[in-house]
């Protein structure tokens, strides 16, 4: 009797202080997608924890995190490019991360040093290019690095130098082969350039497809969110008339980088920061993940959107750490700039 009642007063305690206390997660994201926020009320549907978002560009949540310190209510960061994940850890503003599910289901190269950040979708920067000019049989050998001679001039489309996409390439190409290499073949590249840089990554396949460039170099999903036709019927339209090849499939791979995050070394609800790391990792969360963004999975058990996969699933990532993007990236700036990338 006496310990039924004991029992009844604890159960009791339990509820009452999951009615005070709710259980939440703050989260501060640079992910502009109101697909994610589906995600994450299916996050609370599931686990009955409460998903408070912030979201700015990331340069803003960096700076907000920062100077809230040990007083931020942030729990997790979501960003896209690693270089950004990179920058907090640098700053001491991420904690470990402790889960068997992450570690079994992120490749070691797709995390921060001491698992402080985690990829939860991928990308490549690939090629773009219209295939009634140029067949698959003649391209399917190109690499990034000959993108930088002499028989591509005038051919290229890339966004401008300020860009961190293009910075994390440029900090790749620094990782593998060095500063020397890396700078005769960005100037090799900005020879090539089609036009003065100008506009986003979905600007450059828009020039493919209206010839204004022969080849561009963007990120993989765009293409996904052009072919969806919830851009509307122009962005359609362009997308029909350009094709994905992936670069430097006979080299070392496929530029990778990611959208990702970390939990915030002052978090409040580790725990529940952890669930909701865990759950973005999940098979059902990575299939709303690709069929939203046409990023590609991360979950090995979930297939990119059909849309994405039509222009191939087998091929050959780059294996490289992506935190060599954050590591290299301000000497790729400087490289960049010397070799009057605009
Ligand atoms: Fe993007």
């Amino acid at each position: 009797m006496r310990l039924k009642s004991f029992l009844s007063i604890v159960l009791t305690l339990v509820v009452f202080s999951n009615f005070i206390f709710p259980k939440e997660v703050n989260v501060y994201t640079s992910r502009h997608y109101d697909s994610d926020i589906e995600l994450y009320d299916k996050f609370t549907d599931l686990t009955g924890i409460e998903v408070n978002i912030i979201s700015a560009k990331s340069k803003a949540l960096i700076e907000r995190i920062r100077s809230e310190g040990q007083n931020s209510p942030a729990d997790v960061f979501i960003t896209v490019d690693a270089g950004n994940l990179w920058k907090v850890q640098d700053l001491g503003l991420f904690q470990d991360i402790n889960s068997k599910k992450v570690d079994e289901t992120v490749p070691k190269s797709l995390r921060g040093k001491n698992n402080q950040w985690v990829a939860l979708a991928k990308r490549a920067r690939v090629i773009f290019y219209n295939p009634d000019k140029y067949s698959y049989e003649e391209l399917k050998d190109l690499a990034y690095e000959d993108l930088s001679l002499p028989k591509w001039q005038n051919k290229l489309a890339i966004r401008s130098s300020n860009n961190l996409y293009n910075q994390s390439l440029v900090a790749g190409m620094i990782a593998k082969y060095g500063e020397s290499y890396t700078e005769s073949w960005a100037q090799g590249l900005v020879n090539n350039f089609a036009r003065k840089p100008q506009g986003n990554d979905r600007g450059q396949i828009m020039a493919v497809a209206n010839n204004e460039a022969d080849l561009a170099i963007a990120n993989s999903y765009y293409l996904g969110h052009m072919l969806s036709g919830k851009k509307g019927d122009t962005q359609l339209n362009a997308g029909k008339k350009v094709a994905i090849l992936f670069p430097s499939q006979t080299k070392g791979g496929a530029h990778i980088n990611i959208s990702g995050g970390g939990i915030l070394k002052f978090s409040k609800n580790y725990d529940s920061a952890i669930e909701f790391l865990e759950f973005m990792l999940s098979e059902d969360a990575q299939k709303h993940l690709v069929e939203n963004t046409y990023e590609y999975p991360i979950n090995k058990n979930v297939e990119p959107s059909k849309l994405m996969a039509q222009f191939g699933v087998d091929f050959k990532e780059e294996e490289i750490n992506v935190s060599n993007f954050g590591k290299y990236n301000a000497a790729a700036l400087k490289l960049m700039d010397r070799v009057g990338w605009q």
